[in-house]
């Protein structure tokens, strides 16, 4: 069986494999035509869209038929095996359109190649380039490398690369929600993850870049952003410039004179992940703002306050527990114990009224014994969830676990473990969503529903999927009041009420 993914948007299953289409920029036009998909987590995703903005300035033009490409980009993500052998396959059927055409750039972006880096070369014999996630602003040189006949590497990690000059392009968007990059890297060293490795240490990017992307989509007619980050609680920027002169002419404090504020406060002064929240939240009330990943170590009590505070950050909070027992909390050196969990989740019940909790658990980790899966079950009764990712454990080489633990737990123990807690889930997601038939959701609208045009849907304030009837007075883009009459287990289904 294959793990499970409950629907969100930080890791869309129906996204893996998706082809990046854009215009080049104006004038720019090389000939080329580049062919870019990807795999992974939101981050890569979004990732895809910085590197189609370097090509686009360098004046190609993308498709979505990989037939017609002369540069082949694959960005990939290493997170469990099964994710670098879907990249793998992907890669064999280039093969035809290489042999078909001799001048074809195939180029492997993103965490597989920083995991993999030359070797890549070695194993997958069409492969010509391997870039990893910093060294994208190298692609145009390593293509001309590619050009003249060599083969082309770049994997080197930086402590400072945010591109947050880069305004990524955003096409196969509907134009209302968007991925916004804040931080890079991971400093956390769980033990199971390959992250660490493949993505670098942790940088966070200028809160003045973030607050100008932001308020620049919403102009545009954007209505809800995602701030990504591998750990957005860690989030941390310290001004590195003296103070700039404050906004005028208004009452309210915007965003721009809360930032300035904080200059004038003077070089020790420092966004958090809290204050970063605010000075999003406050672009417009029309702007809804969600994030993700948070990290149970790092949430603290502010950011709930001000998730709470403000109308338009979206009460719903990723939140993995990877595990209920402490002990395997301990070997996965995620820093916190059970008990810890529980006071977060505690926190959040206590903070904010009505938020939805998603997690991401992993099922036979080294050396678990039944009891302590039985932890894991009784956490989600805790819980009880709105929406889980659930995997079973996959050794990564070169982590900490695979260097330090057997990887013992038998397959079909680690399947049936995963599917007790996913039938589990299942119920809670159900729960979940019954709990709100007979309430008014505000709900943006994200355009038609899958199955019918004469539905719309969109997301509620708790990020769950509202299908509804399409009217005369609303469109996409818009805010409406939806009554919920009945659910599935993945979606709320009513009419707009006023
Ligand atoms: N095996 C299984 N799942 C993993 N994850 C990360 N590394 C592994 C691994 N080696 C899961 C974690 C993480 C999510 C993004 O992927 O649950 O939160
Ligand atoms: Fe994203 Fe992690 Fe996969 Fe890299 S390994 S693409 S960071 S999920």
């Amino acid at each position: 069986m294959m793990d499970l993914v409950i629907p969100d948007k930080t890791h869309d299953e129906s996204r893996q494999g998706e082809a990046l289409v854009l215009e080049p920029a104006a004038g720019k036009n090389n000939g080329r035509k580049l062919y870019i998909e990807s795999y992974g987590c939101a981050m890569n995703f979004s990732d895809s869209e910085i590197v189609a903005s370097i090509l686009a300035e360098q004046g190609f033009e993308t498709t979505a038929d990989h037939n017609l490409a002369d540069v082949i980009f694959i960005n990939t993500c290493s997170i469990r095996e099964n994710a670098e052998q879907r990249v793998r396959n992907r890669l064999k059927e280039f093969t035809v359109a290489k042999v078909k055409n001799p001048g074809l750039v195939v180029g492997v972006l993103g965490c597989m190649a920083e995991r993999l880096k030359s070797k890549f070369l070695e194993e997958e014999k069409l492969v010509d380039v391997v870039v990893g996630p910093d060294a994208y602003r190298n692609l145009p040189e390593l293509i001309d490398q590619v050009d003249s006949g060599q083969k082309a590497v770049n994997v080197l990690l930086s402590r400072e690369e945010t591109y947050a000059d880069i305004s990524p392009v955003r096409l196969n968007s509907n134009g209302i929600n968007a991925f916004v990059s804040i931080m890079r890297g991971c400093d956390n060293m769980c033990s199971f993850c390959v992250v660490p490795f493949t993505r670098g240490r942790e940088r966070s990017r200028d809160p003045k870049s973030i607050v100008a992307e932001c308020t620049d989509l919403f102009n545009k007619g954007y209505r809800e952003v995602t701030l990504l980050g591998q750990n957005v609680d860690s989030y941390k920027w310290k001004q590195p410039q003296p103070a700039l002169s404050k906004g005028e002419g208004s009452d309210e404090p915007n965003a721009e004179e809360v930032l300035s504020f904080g200059e004038d406060l003077g070089e020790s002064e420092t966004t958090n992940f809290a204050n970063l929240l605010e000075l999003v939240a406050l672009i417009n009330p029309d702007l809804r703002v969600r994030f993700s990943t948070s990290h149970p170590k790092d949430i603290t009590d502010d950011v709930l306050y001000t998730i709470n505070q403000y109308e338009n950050i979206c009460n719903y909070i990723h939140l993995p527990v990877q595990s209920g027992n402490s002990r395997i909390l301990e070997m996965m050196n995620r820093t916190y114990d059970r008990e810890w969990y529980i006071n977060r989740i505690d926190a959040i019940r206590r903070i904010i009224p009505d938020c939805a909790v998603s997690t991401d658990v992993i099922t036979g980790f080294c050396s678990e014994t039944d009891e302590e899966h039985h932890d894991t079950v009784t956490m989600m009764d805790y819980v009880k969830y709105d929406f889980a990712y659930m995997f079973k454990y996959s050794e990564r080489p070169g982590t900490l676990a695979a260097k330090r633990y057997a990887d013992d737990i038998p397959e079909e123990i680690k399947q049936k473990r995963l599917a007790q807690i996913v039938a589990k889930q299942q119920e809670y997601s159900f729960y979940r969503m019954q709990a709100r038939i007979g309430k008014v959701e505000k709900v943006l609208i994200e355009g038609y529903s899958k199955k019918s045009d004469k539905d719309y849907c969109g997301r509620s304030d708790q990020n769950a999927m509202v299908i509804f009837p399409v009217g005369d007075n609303y469109k996409p883009g818009e805010y409406v009041n939806v009554l919920i009459e009945k659910t599935t287990s993945a979606t709320l289904i009513g009419k707009v009420v006023e």
